[in-house]
């Protein structure tokens, strides 16, 4: 990095997690500079409205709204973009590095859909791209990825990495809140974005799990090879019985080699209580990792929110100023720009366990009948529990229907969904059949 008397940052977006990174810079300066031996600070904010800065009593001499101007400023080293979204944010990231200056990322979206590109310009003016608070919040789960992990090959990852839909879910299942109750805490609670549509609907999750894949397996990640369902078309009734049954539902990142190829999917899913993520509770994350060296290895924070997504920023920032990051960016080959497109299995090939909930007529033989499809496509049954229909469930189900649940052993997922949709045209089977993936622990490869 370029040498200069004083060493400066500038944070574009002043929001949330812009506002607590630069609490973080000004209140905790005296602490940063001592406990790493580097004089920088923060210089500049820059927005085009200052009302949470100002909440925030942060200096008003702070405050500037032209990027070019901050850009113009040899001092300034490294810019903190924390707009979010992907069309200002991506043209003011091309700007930040073709002005030859370092970029702190926190948003997912952006290098989710656009890392190669950005990457590869980074490079192209010899500056870095840091990004440890993109995925989970506070935990240092890059830096694990390709500092400490360095020695491992890596056969599958596991992730808790949404904070909202974690707190949703653990309300539901724990405290039986329904799903809009929930979302409407998480949102008091500022956990949840105003719009919530990327969190609930599993994107954000998605775009996480490109991100740490692409570092994890060392593969470029499309992002639209990844299979996404969120959480908010579930019913209280499949969790309820779920946790019948010894599961709890997580909404999972997934990303694991099957038979050589790898495969990416974000799905709400069943867990066994004693699974290592089940504990794994209201707005935190985790992530689980199984190395051929370490084994299996677990990684659990604050995945939301202000302050702890700040800690991340700022350890990037001062990565840069050390010059650590400038060296792991340079040399290793793992990032994005510098790796192929990942084999992938191709999608219905992945197997697994399932539960799934049929609706059906009460009436003599119709369960023989879904059993004679299950033979068909060679699925089979692990148990089937016929339940009684619930308070909940009475508006829209008459004592005639009643749900049926059943837990197949593994299955090809392709399998199964031809057989969903032969039962689904029987006339006693009434709604939507509802599947949910039952994910069993890892086993370590040594
Ligand atoms: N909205 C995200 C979450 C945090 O709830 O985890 C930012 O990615």
């Amino acid at each position: 990095m370029k040498k200069v008397k004083k060493q400066a940052v500038a944070i574009l977006g002043c929001g949330t997690v812009g506002g607590a990174t630069a609490k973080l810079l000004t209140q905790d300066i005296d602490f940063l500079r001592k406990r790493t031996g580097v004089n920088f600070y923060l210089k500049y904010i820059i927005d085009i409205n200052f009302n949470h800065a100002k909440e925030l009593n942060l200096d008003n001499s702070l405050f500037v709204s032209n990027l070019d101007d901050v850009l113009a400023d040899p001092e300034v080293l490294v810019v903190v973009e924390l707009v979010g979204g992907t069309t200002f944010a991506k043209k003011a990231a091309i700007k930040i590095l073709n002005a030859k200056k370092n970029l702190v990322t926190a948003n997912k979206a952006l290098l989710a859909k656009h890392g190669v590109e950005l990457f590869s310009i980074a490079r192209k003016n010899k500056v870095s791209i840091c990004f440890e608070a993109t995925c989970a919040g506070g935990i240092p789960i890059i830096r694990a990825i390709y500092d400490g992990l360095l020695a491992n090959k890596h056969d599958a990852l596991y992730g808790i990495v949404n904070g909202t839909c974690n707190y949703i879910l653990t309300e539901m299942t724990l405290n039986g809140v329904s799903y809009k109750r929930a979302l409407k805490e998480a949102q008091e609670k500022g956990l949840a974005e105003a719009d919530p549509t990327l969190d609930v609907s599993g994107m954000d999750s998605a775009h996480k799990l490109a991100i740490l894949s692409s570092i994890t397996f060392g593969m470029q990640i499309d992002l639209d090879s990844i299979t996404v369902s969120g959480i908010d078309k579930l019913d209280q009734f499949d969790i309820n019985s779920g946790k019948e049954l010894g599961y709890i539902i997580k909404l999972i990142a997934m990303a694991r080699h099957d038979e050589g190829q790898l495969s990416l999917r974000v799905a709400p899913s069943f867990i066994s209580t004693e699974h290592p993520l089940a504990w794994v509770s209201g707005p935190f994350n985790a992530i689980s990792l199984y190395s051929h060296a370490l084994g299996h290895s677990m990684y659990y924070g604050r995945g939301a929110g202000g302050s702890p997504t700040a800690s991340a920023v700022v350890s990037d920032i001062i990565g840069l100023f050390l010059g650590t990051a400038e060296k792991f960016f340079k040399t290793l080959p793992i990032w994005p720009d510098k790796t192929k497109p990942a084999a992938l299995l191709p999608s219905g090939e992945g197997k697994g366990r399932y539960y799934l909930r049929i609706v059906l007529k009460n009436y003599a033989g119709v369960l023989a009948k879904i059993a004679a499809v299950f033979a068909d496509y060679n699925i089979s049954i692990s148990s089937v529990i016929q339940k009684e229909i619930t308070e909940e469930m009475a508006e829209e189900i008459t004592e005639s229907y009643v749900p049926v649940v059943i837990i197949t052993h593994k299955v090809r997922e392709e399998a199964l969904l031809k057989a969903i949709a032969k039962v689904d045209t029987f006339d006693f089977v009434k709604g939507k059949i509802v599947y949910i993936s039952i994910m069993d622990e890892h086993e370590e490869i040594f």
